[in-house]
């Protein structure tokens, strides 16, 4: 099953931010972050956290969520805000599943412009860019990929690539 087009009541439309607004949005939701997963050790309510507090300050951010790995090179949805995920992702397929098997950070200017189905899956068809990065743990082995929708094109640049890498390795790493 895929969404339909019609956003659900709760979710809005992306905004992107220039260069300075996101920067400005990702040091206060870093500020946040800290100051909520102070001591926490467990990964769920860091997941959780994460999510919440970097879609309350990046306005672009339309899905935000990880995939944990479970089983042989496969991928489950995990924590998430947004629209309904896919529920699994095998490693061959998706943005998501080349993340987790190269272990790199991808950014799409346009996910439409992939081949639907194999390079990319349609989970919710307003979704038009999109950033991916592997989770590693403190053994550094792949736990998860933390995934970023927008419903706009171009929304991740550098910019993001760099705020996610830090935090991801802060609190997973
Ligand atoms: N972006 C993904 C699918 C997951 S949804 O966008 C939430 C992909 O092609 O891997």
């Amino acid at each position: 099953m895929s969404a339909s087009a019609i956003m659900p009541y709760f979710i809005k439309p992306s905004i992107n931010m220039d260069a300075a607004a996101k920067k400005a949005a990702y040091e206060q939701a870093i500020m946040e972050i800290d100051a909520t997963l102070n001591g926490e050790t467990n990964t769920i309510l860091k997941m959780v956290s994460i999510n919440c507090l970097l879609k309350t300050h990046l306005t672009y951010y339309y899905w935000v969520g990880f995939y944990l790995v479970s089983g042989e090179r496969k991928l489950s949805v995990g924590p998430y805000q947004g629209t309904m995920g896919c529920l699994h992702i095998d490693f061959s397929k998706g943005v998501c599943g080349r993340a987790a098997r190269e272990e790199k950070t991808q950014i799409v200017a346009d996910c439409h412009a992939l081949d639907q189905g194999t390079a990319h899956i349609a989970c919710d068809p307003n979704s038009q860019s999109e950033i991916v990065l592997p989770v590693f743990n403190e053994k550094k082995e792949l736990i998860a990929v933390f995934d970023v929708d927008s419903s706009l094109k171009d929304s991740f640049d550098e910019v993001d690539k760099a705020y996610l890498e830090r935090i991801l390795r802060q609190y997973f790493g």
